[in-house]
C-alpha cells in the first residue's frame, strides 16, 4: 500500500514501512525503513527525520538561506553530484554542459496499480497487492530527468527500486554510473553479509562489520559471478538467524554488479546497488533514456532467516514466471558426471533405463552430443547432432526416452564458440575479440558477441531448430567462461559492451523460450557463476555448483538459501569419493542434502550395487512425497550450538508437514547431546517426529563388524565386500510426539556412537553422517 501525505510518501508491506519526504528544496529525504508503522501521517516526517538544528562543521551549505541544510548529511533517496554530498554518488554523468555536476529536484509523482514493466530489462511481475510509485525529478538545468520507481510487494514484504534517466537536452549525456537505488540509513553498527567464492565453492557466507569508508560487493567478470553474488544483507548489531533487524538487497541483473555500504563520518550508512561502473559508459542520446536494473530490498526484525524467507516468497511469486511457477520440479538424471564426453546411444539408454527404474522423471543429456565435441577443445557453436554417438539423432533418442516414460532434456552452451568449430571458421567475426589482439581463451573457448543482432539471430534460429526437432522438455543453458577482450564492432562506445551483452542475452532467452513455454529452463554457468534474479526471470531453476560433495553443498546451498528459495536450487546426488574433493560420503547424506533443492542424480547408475539401487529408489519415492515441502515449504536454517552440525527445516504452508535435516560434518569423540531445535510448527497441535529410515553399508564399519555380526568377517575379504552389495543395516530410527510448542523447545536426540557400545538406538553418524526427520501433524 502506498500513501501520500503532504509530500510524505509511506510505502507499507505486511510487516514493513518505508518512508520518505520531499525537502523544502525538492530533494527526496529518506525518513524510515523498518517495522510497519500503523497509519503515520505528515506529522511523522519531522519526528522521523534526522534533525538539522546545527551546522555540521566542514560541510557545504546547499543554500546560504539555511546553513544547516547540507546534502552531505541528509539521508537521501537519491543523490546527485557536485553539490556538496561527498559520499559515494549514485550517478556519474558527463552532462551536456561538459561538467559532471547534476542536481535532481522533485517535480511530481504518480501511483500505479501493479508493477510498471521495464522496456530493456527483466523485472519483477505482479498485479495483485502490488503498487508502484514513480517520483519524478528534474535536473536544475533542465537537461535531464530522473524517475525513481518504487514497487511495493505487500504480501512478500519486498520493495523494489529502480531509476530511469531521460536526456532532455539536445546533446548526448555520457553515463558512467547510474545506481539502481540509493538508501541512506542511520547506522545500526551493521554487519555486511555477502555470498562469495569461486568455481566449486559458490556462495559461502562471509560476514564483516562495516567500518568508515566503503565496503564493496561487486563483480567485473561479465556475469553476476561465482565470486560475489549480487545479493547481500546488512544486519544490525546483535542480530541472529532468528532475531534482530536485517536489511536484504539483491539485483535483477546478470552482468557486472556493484553493491556497497558506506559508513559516513556522520554515522549514516549509504547503500547502493546497480550496474558496476567499472568499464561502463553509456551514451544516452537526446530524447533517449537509460533504465537501471531493478533492485530488490527487504527488511525483517526476525533476523537473517526472516529476511531470507521474504526473498523466498517474493522470488516464487514475482520473479519466477510462466508455466513452471510454483510447479513441482521434476526429479532428473543428468549424464554429465557419469560420461563426460564419452558416450554412445547404448550407454545413454542403459543409464536412462536405470534412471527410470529408480523413479527419475527426466533424463538430461549434457555436453558432447553435437559436432566434434569429444572434449572441451572443439565443437562449441555447431549444433548438428553427432551421428556417430547418436545414430537416430536427438529425435530418435528423445522418443526412446519418452517411450520409457521419461521426459527428455538437453544441454546447450549457446553463448560460446571454440576456435576449432565450423561456426568460428565461417564467422570469426561472431566472437568477442579486440581487433589486432590475440584473445584470451577460457576453457578453450571464446564468447559470442551477443551485442551483435546477427549473432543473436544465429543462436535463436539454431537452438530453436534443435528444440523443435525432438521432444525436448528441459534445457540446461550453460556458460563456461568469464568475459575478457570486451569489444564489439557493433558499437562505437565500448563502455556499453557488458550491459549490451546482458541485454542481448535476455533478448535471446526471451525469443527462444517465450514461444516454447513447456520447456523447463535450468541455467548454469560452470555451476553457480550466474545465480541471480535476472536469470531466474527466464530459468525457474539454476544449477548451484559443479561441486556436489554434500559437505561442500551445506555451505553452497546454505549460502544460496539466504537469498533464493529451494525451488530454484539444482542439487544432485553424485558418486563417492567425490570428483572435486575426493571426500567419501554416505549415499544417505548425499541425498539428504540434495533433497533441500531440486533433486537430481548424476552418478553412473550402471555401477550401482543392488543395495544402492534399492536405497535410491526409496529416496526418490520419499522425495516425491515431500517434494512440495522441500521445494516450496517455508525454510529455516535451524540453530545449532555446535560448529560441526548444520540443521535445516522445511515446513508446508499449512504447517502440518515438515522435514528437517540434521547434518554432521566431522564427528567429535564422545560428544554431548545433540538437540534438534525445530521451527515453524503450530504451537498447540500435536505432531509426531520420526527419523526417515536410511541404510548403513556394512563395509563402512570395517573391522567393527565383528562386534555386531554373529560371524567374524575379514574387513578386506570378499565375503564382506560381496555382502555389502546386497545387505544393509538400518540406521537408528527415533520417534517422538508432542505439542508443537514442546517440540520447538528442542528435542535432545539419542546418543551418537561413542565407541563404548552399540545398540539399535544409537545414532551412527560418524564423519559426514546425517538424518532426515519427518514431522507430521497428528490430525493431518
Ligand atoms: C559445466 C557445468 O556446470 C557442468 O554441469 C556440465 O554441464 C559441464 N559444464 C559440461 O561441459
Amino acid at each position: 500500500m502506498i500513501s501520500v501525505n503532504e509530500n510524505c510518501f509511506f510505502l507499507h508491506t505486511r510487516h514493513t514501512t518505508y518512508a520518505f519526504c520531499i525537502t523544502k528544496y525538492g530533494h527526496p529525504e529518506h525518513l524510515y525503513y523498518g517495522e510497519r508503522l500503523d497509519e503515520p501521517d505528515a506529522a511523522a516526517a519531522p519526528l522521523l527525520a534526522l534533525k538539522r538544528t546545527a551546522q555540521v562543521g566542514s560541510t557545504i551549505a546547499y543554500s546560504q538561506e539555511d546553513l544547516n541544510y547540507s546534502l552531505d548529511i541528509l539521508p537521501l533517496e537519491y543523490s546527485s553530484a557536485g553539490c556538496g554530498d561527498f559520499r559515494n554518488s549514485p550517478i556519474e554523468a558527463l552532462m551536456p554542459d561538459g561538467s559532471y555536476s547534476c542536481d535532481f529536484l522533485y517535480t511530481g509523482y504518480k501511483i500505479m496499480e501493479g508493477c510498471h514493466p521495464m522496456k530493456t530489462l527483466p523485472c519483477a511481475t505482479g498485479t495483485e497487492d502490488v503498487a508502484a510509485l514513480c517520483i519524478s525529478l528534474n535536473d536544475t538545468r533542465n537537461e535531464a530527468e530522473l524517475d525513481l520507481y518504487y514497487t511495493v510487494y505487500e504480501k512478500t514484504d519486498v520493495i523494489t527500486r529502480r531509476c530511469v534517466l531521460k536526456n532532455r537536452s539536445s546533446s548526448s549525456i555520457l553515463l558512467r554510473n547510474l545506481a539502481s537505488m540509493n538508501l541512506d540509513l542511520i547506522s545500526q553498527n551493521f554487519t555486511m553479509i555477502t555470498f562469495d567464492g569461486g568455481w566449486a565453492k559458490e556462495a559461502h557466507i562471509h560476514k564483516r562489520r562495516i567500518s568508515y569508508g566503503i565496503t564493496v560487493n561487486s563483480s567485473v567478470t561479465g556475469s553476476s559471478s561465482n565470486r560475489h553474488n549480487p545479493g547481500f544483507f546488512l544486519a544490525a548489531d546483535g542480530y541472529t538467524e532468528q532475531t534482530g533487524n536485517v536489511y536484504g538487497f539483491n539485483l535483477i541483473y546478470s552482468g557486472n554488479h556493484q553493491g556497497l555500504a558506506e559508513l559516513s563520518g556522520h554515522d549514516t550508512v549509504r547503500v547502493q546497488l546497480g550496474i558496476n561502473p567499472h568499464c561502463f559508459s553509456f551514451e544516452v542520446k537526446p530524447d533517449e533514456e537509460f533504465e537501471a536494473p531493478e533492485a530488490v530490498m527487504t527488511f525483517s526484525s526476525r533476523g537473517l532467516g526472516g529476511a531470507s524467507r521474504h526473498f523466498h516468497s517474493f522470488i516464487n511469486e514475482h520473479i519466477v514466471r510462466g508455466r513452471w511457477k510454483k510447479r513441482p520440479r521434476p526429479v532428473l538424471y543428468n549424464n554429465w558426471e557419469a560420461c563426460f564426453f564419452k558416450f554412445d546411444e547404448k550407454k545413454l539408454l542403459s543409464l536412462a533405463k536405470e534412471a527410470k527404474g529408480l523413479g527419475a522423471e527426466l533424463f538430461v543429456l549434457d555436453d558432447g552430443w553435437f559436432g566434434s565435441r569429444d572434449s572441451d577443445t572443439s565443437g562449441l557453436g555447431d549444433y548438428d547432432v553427432n551421428k556417430k554417438k547418436l545414430p537416430g539423432g536427438l529425435t530418435g533418442l528423445a522418443s526412446k526416452i519418452n517411450s520409457m516414460g521419461m521426459k527428455f532434456g538437453l544441454w546447450f552452451e549457446p553463448e560460446m564458440v571454440n576456435e576449432d568449430s565450423r561456426l568460428y571458421r565461417t564467422h570469426p567475426e561472431y566472437a568477442v575479440v579486440i581487433p589486432g589482439k590475440k584473445p584470451n581463451l577460457g576453457r578453450n573457448q571464446l564468447v559470442l558477441d551477443l551485442c551483435n543482432p546477427e549473432v543473436r539471430d544465429y543462436i535463436v534460429e539454431h537452438v530453436g531448430q534443435i528444440l523443435d526437432s525432438a521432444s525436448i522438455s528441459y534445457v540446461k543453458w550453460d556458460m563456461n567462461r568469464h568475459i575478457t577482450d570486451a569489444y564489439s564492432p557493433c558499437m562505437k562506445n565500448q563502455g556499453e559492451f557488458y550491459h549490451r551483452y546482458i541485454c542481448g542475452l535476455y533478448e535471446v532467452l526471451d525469443r527462444i523460450f517465450s514461444p516454447r513455454p513447456h520447456i523447463l529452463l535450468e541455467s548454469c554457468s560452470s555451476g553457480g557463476n550466474r545465480f541471480d534474479l535476472g536469470m531466474l526471470c527466464y530459468s525457474p531453476q539454476i544449477w548451484a555448483s559443479d561441486d556436489t560433495d554434500p559437505i561442500e553443498r551445506l555451505k553452497i546451498q546454505g549460502g544460496l538459501s539466504c537469498l533464493y528459495p529451494l525451488s530454484c536450487i539444482g542439487a544432485h546426488v553424485s558418486a563417492s569419493p567425490h570428483q572435486q574433493t575426493l571426500r567419501s560420503t554416505q549415499l544417505s547424506t548425499r541425498f539428504n542434502v540434495a533433497a533441500f533443492g531440486c533433486l537430481g542424480y548424476e552418478l553412473d547408475l550402471d555401477n550401482l550395487t543392488l543395495a544402492e539401487r534399492r536405497e535410491i529408489k526409496k529416496q526418490i519415492t520419499f522425495y516425491k512425497k515431500y517434494r512440495m515441502v522441500f521445494q516450496y515449504g517455508t525454510f529455516y536454517r535451524l540453530p545449532s550450538p555446535k560448529d560441526n552440525k548444520v540443521c535445516w527445516q522445511c515446513v508446508s504452508p499449512d504447517r502440518k508437514h515438515s522435514a528437517a535435516g540434521f547434518f554432521q560434518t566431522l564427528s567429535g569423540a564422545s560428544e554431548g547431546p545433540d538437540v534438534l531445535m525445530l521451527s515453524g510448527l503450530k504451537r498447540d497441535i500435536s505432531y509426531t517426529v520420526s527419523t526417515k529410515p536410511q541404510n548403513l553399508y556394512i563395509e563402512q564399519f570395517g573391522e567393527l563388524t565383528k562386534h555386531v555380526l554373529p560371524v567374524e568377517l575379514n574387513p578386506n575379504g570378499l565375503i564382506l565386500h560381496t555382502a555389502n552389495k546386497y545387505y544393509t543395516l538400518t540406521d537408528c530410527v527415533e520417534h517422538y510426539r508432542g505439542k508443537g510448542a514442546l517440540i520447538m523447545a528442542g528435542i535432545p536426540l539419542n546418543n551418537q556412537f561413542m565407541g563404548s557400545y552399540y545398540n539399535e538406538n544409537t545414532r551412527l553418524l560418524g564423519d559426514c553422517g546425517s538424518s532426515l526427520y519427518i514431522i507430521e501433524a497428528e490430525d493431518a
